[in-house]
């Protein structure tokens, strides 16, 4: 009987993750699990208005309330320069409202109290009397002349414009159009959503007044880029602020942003010299933080008769909210949404966006994208089946058609991004037959003739992530690079420390295991540690799917560091030339004789107890490592779905999904990660919205009215995998985090659009919920 060798953790190795332990017993350390001596609790005192002057606020019956500790308004921050604060895309923030109110939830006073119910009762009381104003709530009432002006503050600002944004070529792209035989076009809108995180945002500040001391416990995904922030705003020396991010349950681009409440309760520990915790509830967190998309975007795409793509032209306008607060690069002004091009060979596009204040809450976040890719995705895959139905062409055939081949890879787009490496058609024909697709399509034009309406979706996205390089990409100006700290320890177990930070994706096992690979210490043997600024060298974060291409390659590169020096220790230890020692899975030996051989466990000894003569002593190094390229996800999902004509209710029959994410670290945890994905780009495509009423009204304030797909309506999800390894990474990996939400909501809905297509609807903006599609397929003449 053959002997199964355990799992080492090596890359490849699907071992089981190490943090899952302590989580499923309820062991994790989440912020509200924070219990500090003498601490005291905030609760914020929110807008009812979208719009509205305040003429006055009285904190009386609010301060009068047993327990209340104190009462923060706008003018007592004013006092210290903290009523507004810098936003990441460069704007101002309002941290407590002073002169106006401009969103629905906006924070304007706080009460810190010894219980959180008391502070929330006597939050409760504070009175603000106010003149309420016009509320704006799209971008496209924004921008008419007449429109209020909602930032009144901001000098010089006399209209609700934020930016105007190119990328590509509009000469050549005129060009590409006039030479066409068609141009297909579609105007399609992509709602705001939320990222909802099972752990809403908060803070534990701990100013300690006698050392001027903070500690600031939170749900960070940038741990240091916040403490630098900090530093920054509150005027606070860097070295006296430790930021300590605990367990997080889930960020996918909520945590990135920083909210008034961090700041207020930072600032009222430090007036009142004790601990102060706020953490919000479900309400505050949908309607007040980091909401997701919310663009409309507007694509032209120029073909030839045989359906050659020749040119892209796209015009988006984004809808802000009050401050313009959305967590991306500085040049990128709408993110990385000149990424549209997708995974055709698109010789010429042309992209305009401009960006416009609404009185919605702020905060465009990387929701389980890189920034504003998921949109770009969107768009360009729903106009490509637009194609593919105006020209009668078979979907996956005009894709097929229009690839990038794997030839022409690295791959300068249209727009200017340069594609590492790919192999679309592959990853395309894997899905094809997992699905069984020219038999469903063989069903399909069965079906259609009884007048049944099945539909077979396809969407071949390509993502990008893995912010830097630091010259390209920054955050507030902090380069986009990130690092690795790795201590071998006499006994041979390690320490690693990392500058991104987990939310739940499995970094503890993942990193491990590089440094399995890449020194053979077996991945139990190697604690990682990351979160806590004071024990972490500095690092961006974690969003965006950064992790693995930026902090996975510092983990290599430093690893590889440590490797050098080991061979030194090594060659001293076997009594040989160092050029004539190789290592293989955790072993040094001299070349030619592999039976005389020295551990890493030997080595990580020797490098504190018997050292070649003018050798430091340790085993220990750090990287800070700053990628050449972004990386390029890419896959194809495929969706079949059966749609009831009395009803308009979509049952998802298939979802097959093929990802290729370069060399998969964890194989399981890759799996976990699209699952994931693919539930969002579910949820996205048939339930989630938050939309707002003509006075600004947020109608997507709880979890009754914003749904979230639970396991009960999530479909099966077939999976399979290509591997084309990112040519500039250490290890050939690509990030994977989030390449699901950026792939499956286009094939969600080009199924359904492949189901009613021929009956003349060309498209329906997503949710799609069941009274849409009857409504549409009423419309067209073909409801039951
Ligand atoms: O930045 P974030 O951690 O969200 O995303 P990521 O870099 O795409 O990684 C998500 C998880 O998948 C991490 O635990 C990675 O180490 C793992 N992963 C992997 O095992 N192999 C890959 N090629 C990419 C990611």
């Amino acid at each position: 009987m053959a002997v199964e060798t355990p799992l080492k953790g090596n890359i490849g190795d699907s071992i089981k993750r190490k943090e899952d332990d302590r989580f499923i017993r309820g062991r994790g350390n989440y912020l509200d699990d924070i219990v500090l001596p003498g601490m005291l609790h905030m609760a914020i005192h929110r807008s009812p208005f979208a719009h509205a002057r305040i003429k006055s606020i009285k904190t009386d019956a609010a301060q009068a309330v047993p327990g209340v500790v104190a009462v923060v308004t706008g003018s007592l921050l004013a006092q210290h320069k903290l009523a507004w604060m810098p936003t990441l895309s460069g704007d101002t923030q309002a941290v407590l409202a002073t002169d106006k109110v401009r969103f629905q939830g906006q924070e304007v006073a706080c009460v810190i109290a010894i219980d959180p119910y008391v502070a929330r009762d006597a939050a409760s009381l504070i009175e603000v009397d106010y003149d309420v104003l016009p509320a704006v709530v799209t971008p496209q009432k924004a921008l008419q002349p007449d429109a209020p002006l909602i930032r009144d503050e901001k000098e010089g600002q006399t209209s609700n414009h934020i930016y105007h944004w190119e990328a590509g070529d509009k000469a050549k792209t005129d060009e590409a159009f006039a030479k066409a035989d068609r141009v297909v076009k579609l105007d399609t809108f992509y709602p705001r959503c939320h990222p909802s995180p099972l752990e809403t945002c908060g803070i534990v500040a701990d100013v300690n007044s006698a050392t001027g001391h903070a500690t600031l416990y939170m749900t960070s995904q940038a741990p240091h880029a916040h403490r630098t922030l900090f530093a920054i705003v509150a005027g606070l020396p860097e070295q006296n602020i430790r930021i300590i991010s605990p367990d997080i349950g889930g960020g996918f681009g909520n945590k990135v942003p920083i909210y008034p409440g961090y700041v207020v309760a930072t600032a009222a520990s430090l007036l009142i010299g004790k601990p102060v915790k706020w953490v919000e509830d479900r309400s505050e967190n949908l309607i007040s933080t980091g909401f997701a998309r919310d663009f409309h975007m507007s694509g032209e795409m120029a073909l030839r008769n045989d359906g050659r793509m020749l040119g892209l032209r796209v015009k988006l306008l984004s809808d802000n909210g009050a401050f313009y607060a959305d967590a991306q690069p500085t040049k990128f002004r709408a993110g990385l949404f000149h990424i549209v091009t997708g995974s055709y060979d698109l010789p010429a596009a042309h992209v305009e966006a401009d960006g416009a204040y609404t009185n919605k809450a702020p905060g465009g976040v990387a929701y389980r994208c890189s920034f504003r890719v998921t949109e770009a995705s969107y768009l360009i895959e729903r106009l490509v089946e637009s194609a593919a139905l105006e020209m009668k062409m078979d979907p996956a055939d005009i894709r097929l058609k229009n690839f990038i081949q794997p030839e022409q890879f690295p791959y300068v787009s249209a727009t200017g991004f340069e594609y590492d490496s790919g192999n679309y058609p592959k990853a395309m024909q894997l899905a094809l037959d997992k699905l069984g697709y020219q038999e469903l399509r063989k069903e399909q034009a069965e079906k259609r003739k009884k007048g049944e309406l099945m539909g077979i979706g396809v969407a071949s996205f390509t993502e990008v992530v893995g912010a830097g390089p630091g010259k390209h990409y920054d955050i507030a100006g902090l380069r986009m690079f990130d690092s690795a700290e790795l201590r071998v320890h006499p006994t041979g177990k390690a320490i690693l420390k990392l500058g991104v930070k987990s939310q739940g994706q499995g970094h503890e096992t993942t990193f491990a295991q590089i440094v399995t690979e890449e020194l053979g210490i077996p991945a139990a043997d190697v604690e990682v540690q990351e979160g806590d600024t004071d024990n972490t060298p500095y690092g961006l974060g974690t969003y965006a799917s950064r992790s693995t291409p930026v902090g996975g390659a510092a983990t290599a590169m430093v690893s590889r560091k440590l490797r050098d020096k080991a061979k030194k220790i090594a060659a001293h230890l076997l009594e040989a030339s160092e050029a004539d020692i190789e290592f293989d899975h955790g072993k040094f030996f001299v070349r030619g004789s592999p039976s005389k051989s020295k551990t890493i466990q030997d080595v990580a000894f020797a490098a504190y107890t018997n050292l070649p003569d003018g050798l430091e002593a340790g085993l220990e190094g750090v990287t800070y490592y700053d990628p050449p390229n972004m990386t390029f996800p890419f896959g194809t999902y495929l969706v079949v779905v059966d749609i009831d004509r009395g009803t308009g209710e979509v049952k998802v029959r298939r979802m097959v999904a093929v990802d290729d994410c370069g060399v998969r670290i964890n194989p399981m945890v890759v799996e976990g990660q699209i699952h994931g994905g693919l539930t969002e780009g579910f949820g996205i495509a048939f339930m989630e919205l938050i939309t707002f009423d003509e006075e600004g009204n947020c109608l997507g304030s709880n979890f009754t009215d914003y749904l979230l797909p639970t396991s009960w309506e999530t479909p099966k999800f077939e999976m399979g995998e290509t591997v084309t390894p990112s040519p500039h990474h250490p290890i050939g990996a690509k990030g994977v985090g989030e390449s699901a939400t950026v792939g499956s909501p286009a094939a969600f809905v080009n199924a359904v659009i492949d189901a009613v297509g021929h009956l003349g609807i060309k498209n329906i903006d997503m949710p799609l919920t069941s009274d849409k599609i009857w409504t549409a397929l009423k419309e067209a003449g073909a409801a039951e």
